[in-house]
């Protein structure tokens, strides 16, 4: 079976060498690994979260659906979406947000910090709280929950959101899933070591500490960025310490073990920092040459991105839909044309009707008739999407007297067009076989 590895990225920056280094590159790597299926998706949702500049948003978006695929993204492999086309994931939300207790979300570590920051300050609490700001947690819920997702990459300060995920989740199955697991419980994974490539001043990479070297502007920028690197007052000819120095974290972050090697070599017997920097800057500018010129090949087609993004939209939604209608059933919002179904229900009917379970497993979608005593009695085929499952499942429930029940040996199945779509356990003795007959007859009446 295959991991399900998801995460997002908010829209709201330009991403710089640290995020390349740091996440994506380590994320387009991940998505060639074998039997993993990435989700990988421009998290513009969140984005409106902390900013209000629609060009901004735009810009961002463009920019970061580009580094990917600069970067390489193999956008047919993975599934490579933006957020805000997927409405399945705001509708899950929703959802969420019913069973998601207020008192979880009071402690999420961005809504606290700006509680104590207005306290500090002598204002209200929740002084320019959104609840955009408060629910952050719950989108970022319905982002993982509806693609069932085994892994989730983040940096530290997410773990917590990924275990509310994990929290809010679980409620939920709880709830509404009648002992099934509706959805996989997600895991963070941390990326820490990578996530910390220094920027100019020696403290991690981060446009909130304006140290960033950029990606892929020109080669002239580049180079002056890295001029402004830190470094000791060591002379031309002084010994260096390589271990002491983040313009050598940063060489590294780039260069293969012998580059390595020559350049520690030649600082501990006195490369000027100068010539150490032009090194540098010729390993980057090589390095990012190949996908600069791509991204400003995508950044001058945005049309062709639109199509990879919309056609990443249609492969994830064609999961997300028919998951969603699962979960809309789950709690209740069905159809009112079920057929045979009577709407004034006594309490006694609704039981019977839920004596057929949906549910989904690795091969697909499924349902099972369960006895009065809520003992199994068949199981149907896998299918491949929830509405195939729907309308067997109606057909079942609804057909009466016309429902195809054979019987082969000691075993029970139920036929639809011609097709067996489900089956019983082999009983051992035909006494065994006929009372089941019998309650299935009565599960189904
Ligand atoms: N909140 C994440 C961040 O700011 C981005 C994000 C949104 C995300 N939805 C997600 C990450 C789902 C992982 C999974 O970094």
């Amino acid at each position: 079976m295959s991991t399900r590895v998801l995460t997002g990225i908010t829209t709201t920056g330009t991403p710089h060498l640290g995020n390349y280094a740091g996440a994506i590159r380590p994320a387009i790597a991940a998505s060639q690994v074998d039997n993993v299926e990435s989700f990988y998706f421009l998290a513009d949702y969140h984005a409106l979260i902390k900013c209000d500049d629609p060009a901004r948003i735009q810009r961002s978006r463009l920019e970061i659906a580009a580094t990917w695929l600069a970067g390489g993204l193999d956008y047919e492999r993975a599934t490579f979406y933006r957020q805000s086309d997927i409405p399945e994931i705001t509708e899950l939300t929703w959802l969420l947000t019913c069973v998601a207790s207020k008192g979880l979300l009071n402690r999420a570590h961005a809504y606290k910090a700006s509680v104590d920051q207005n306290e500090a300050g002598g204002l209200d609490p929740d002084a320019g709280v959104t609840m955009g700001l408060f629910s952050y947690p719950v989108l970022m819920a319905a982002d993982i929950l509806i693609f069932n997702a085994n892994k989730v990459p983040v940096g530290r300060d997410q773990v917590q959101h990924v275990e509310m995920a994990r929290d809010i989740g679980q409620r939920f199955n709880h709830l509404f899933g009648q002992g099934k697991e509706l959805f996989t419980m997600p895991q963070a994974v941390i990326e820490e070591d990578v996530a910390t490539l220094p920027g100019l001043d020696g403290r991690k990479m981060s446009k909130s500490y304006d140290n960033t070297i950029p990606l892929f502007s020109s080669s002239k920028e580049l180079k002056s960025a890295i001029s402004r690197i830190v470094t000791d007052s060591k002379l031309p000819g002084e010994p260096k310490d390589p271990n002491n120095s983040h313009l050598f974290t940063l060489y590294q972050a780039f260069s293969n073990h012998a580059e390595q090697a020559t350049m520690r070599a030649d600082l501990e017997a006195g490369l000027a920092w100068g010539d150490a920097k032009q090194r540098l800057f010729t390993l980057l500018d090589e390095q990012l040459a190949e996908p600069r010129e791509r991204y400003h090949a995508f950044m001058s087609k945005p049309d062709e991105m639109e199509d990879i993004l919309q056609a990443g939209a249609i492969k994830a939604r064609k999961i997300a839909t028919p998951f969603l209608q699962e979960l809309r059933e789950a709690v209740g919002l069905r159809s009112f044309v079920v057929p045979g179904a009577d709407l004034t229900t006594s309490k006694k009917k609704a039981k019977k009707a839920s004596r057929v379970v949906s549910f989904k497993d690795d091969e697909g979608f499924r349902f099972r008739i369960l006895s009065s005593k809520g003992e199994d009695l068949l199981l149907s085929k896998a299918f491949a999407d929830g509405r195939g499952a729907g309308v067997a499942s109606k057909h079942v429930q609804s057909a009466g007297d016309d429902l195809d029940i054979r019987q082969v040996e000691q075993q029970l199945s139920i036929w639809l067009d011609g097709e067996c779509i489900a089956q019983s356990a082999q009983y051992s003795s035909d006494e065994l076989c006929a009372e089941a007959l019998a309650e299935l007859r009565s599960a189904l009446a």
